[in-house]
């Protein structure tokens, strides 16, 4: 038995060594961990139990029967992340690059296996030069596996992908079908085609950082959802993330203890500026309203006149949606939408209620816009809001106009309370424009135009630029103090706790992709 033992842990000290010290040297030098030291930071100290760190490669290819490597380059297997069960791969590029092979698939499919069966997240650490090039097919094979796989948890566990090294070529179809993205700077890479092919087929001279890097993902693609500093920031963001999400669809998250007080925030009356044109950071709202420092934004680089991102609010777990006046005056257009809809849609599949911040002027004009799909792009946020099944609430704090008020979570598409400050505005248009149209002919025909325009502005303006000609029909169920607002939400929510929908029986919805 005692060398039956000394067997069994040398076979494990090779394991745990992955390609060597050598490369493992060599992936320090990069600034990066390794991937068994990224899983032991990730999880509660002692909590990791691995699975299969004996498993080798099949290939006889190539030499490959004398390059083998305990593990097969990923670490993969199970533990908690505050106290709460968690599943994880990490891919080892100390081990042929973290390419992936059967084997090394196969492992990765075992524990996204069990996370579904068990009902709780998984978390992928991508680090990997994609499919192991000695393998073909049977690497493609590996690949198209996880992906299935990965649709088949979609909307039924958290699936969290970290970028922690390269992911190209197909392999960037498994992170692009989890639910969030997160790439470290610098040290993370994700392209469809690398820089030689783009050469090769267009002529374009880029880097890698520039084609597929952190900061392009987070500003330019929307493909990452988060950008972090280093391994350890990315490893923590993570975790935080984690806290706000279920650990499957049948959960709701868990409620932090919390005791309603007053809670009167007067910093909420004095952010709306007097005059209607003039910006705001929507951020100061956010934060007059939720449990402090409690925001965790999502896609912030991305389409940034659009907000979303989760928070506390009474200890409960929300997802926030909310206009930003800073950056086009808070306009949707074609990539707010979709960021948006994708972020409610996450948040309907797990049981996260949902706020809606509305300063919204409606979609934004030009060619650009329409031909590139403003249409059934604005249609999906429509579309994932009418079809969302949790409570959810609206906050209209400055304008509400055209289209774009009945998009933002308006009572007609199923929103469950909608109020407005005092200073919300729901109208077709603002009341210059609105001016000019219905009133052309007196206008036209006025001695003094312009002041026939202002005149008739200001008449257009005293009807429509307030909240109480819809509060009158009942499309705002209660126009209220800023400084209540924190108050009036949490009370909301709460009563919506117990909110059932019951929706006909379909296979799925055709949402305008
Ligand atoms: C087998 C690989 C490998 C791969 C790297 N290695 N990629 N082994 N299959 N795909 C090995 C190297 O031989 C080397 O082995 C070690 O990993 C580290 O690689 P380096 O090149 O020394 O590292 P670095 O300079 O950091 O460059 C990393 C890299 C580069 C940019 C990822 O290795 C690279 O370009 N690799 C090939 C990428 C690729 O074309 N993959 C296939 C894409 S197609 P030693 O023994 O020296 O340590 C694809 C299709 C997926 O993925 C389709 C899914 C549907």
């Amino acid at each position: 038995m005692e060398s039956k033992i000394k067997d069994l842990n040398e076979k494990l000290a090779l394991a745990y060594l992955g390609g060597g010290q050598a490369r493992i040297e060599k992936q320090h030098q990069k600034k990066k961990l390794t991937a068994r030291e990224r899983v032991l930071y990730l999880l509660d100290e002692g909590s990791f139990e691995e699975i299969g760190a004996l498993v080798i490669h099949r290939t006889k290819e190539f030499g490959m029967e004398k390059e083998v490597f305990y593990g097969d380059g990923v670490v993969t297997g199970y533990g908690t992340i505050n106290g709460r069960l968690t599943y994880v791969f990490a891919q080892d590029f100390t081990v042929f690059g973290g390419s992936l092979s059967e084997t090394h698939a196969e492992k990765i499919c075992k524990v996204m296996d069990l996370a579904l069966k068990v009902g709780a997240p998984i978390i992928g650490l991508n680090d990997s030069g994609g499919a192991r090039i000695q393998e073909g097919v049977r690497s493609l094979g590996g690949y198209a596996d996880i992906f299935y796989k990965n649709v088949q948890s979609s909307g039924v566990i958290p699936q969290l992908s970290a970028i922690m090294g390269p992911c190209a070529g197909g392999a960037v179809y498994s992170p692009a079908m989890t639910d969030f993205t997160i790439m470290v700077e610098n040290t993370s890479y994700m392209f469809v085609t690398g820089p030689n092919v783009v050469k090769t087929v267009t002529n374009e001279e880029v880097t890698s950082e520039e084609l597929g890097g952190a900061s392009t993902h987070a500003t330019k693609s929307g493909v990452a959802h988060k950008t972090s500093a280093n391994d350890i920031e990315c490893l923590e963001d993570v975790k935080k993330l984690l806290s706000y999400l279920p650990q499957n669809n049948t959960e709701t998250s868990a409620l932090l203890p919390f005791k309603l007080e007053a809670e009167i925030r007067e910093s909420l009356s004095t952010i709306i500026p007097d005059n209607a044109n003039k910006p705001y950071d929507m951020h100061a709202v956010i934060s007059g309203i939720i449990d402090e420092d409690s925001f965790y934004e999502i896609h912030k680089d991305y389409a940034e006149n659009i907000i979303v991102g989760f928070a506390r609010l009474g200890g409960r777990s929300i997802g926030i949606v909310a206009n930003q006046p800073l950056f086009l005056a808070g306009v949707l257009d074609v990539n707010s939408s979709k960021k948006a809809a994708r972020f409610v849609r996450f948040c309907d599949a797990f049981n996260i209620p949902l706020l809606v911040l509305e300063d919204v002027p409606g979609f934004l004009p030009g060619t650009d816009q329409e031909w590139n799909g403003i249409i059934v792009n604005g249609a999906k946020l429509l579309y994932a809001f009418s079809e969302a099944t949790v409570p959810r609430v609206t906050v209209i704090t400055r304008k509400a106009y055209g289209g774009a008020y009945d998009v933002m979570n308006s009572k007609h598409i199923g929103a469950d309370m909608n109020f407005a400050w005092p200073s919300a505005e729901i109208a077709v248009m603002g009341a210059k424009g609105a001016a000019e149209i219905i009133f052309k002919r007196e206008i036209k025909s006025a001695e003094n135009p312009e002041e026939k325009w202002r005149e008739k502005e200001a008449e257009y303006a005293a009807l429509f630029a307030n909240p109480y000609s819809a509060a009158q029909r009942g499309f705002i169920d209660e126009v209220i103090l800023p400084k209540d607002t924190r108050r009036k939400l949490i009370k909301a929510f709460a009563m919506l706790e117990n909110k059932e929908v019951v929706r006909p029986k379909r296979k799925h919805g055709n949402i305008p992709l």
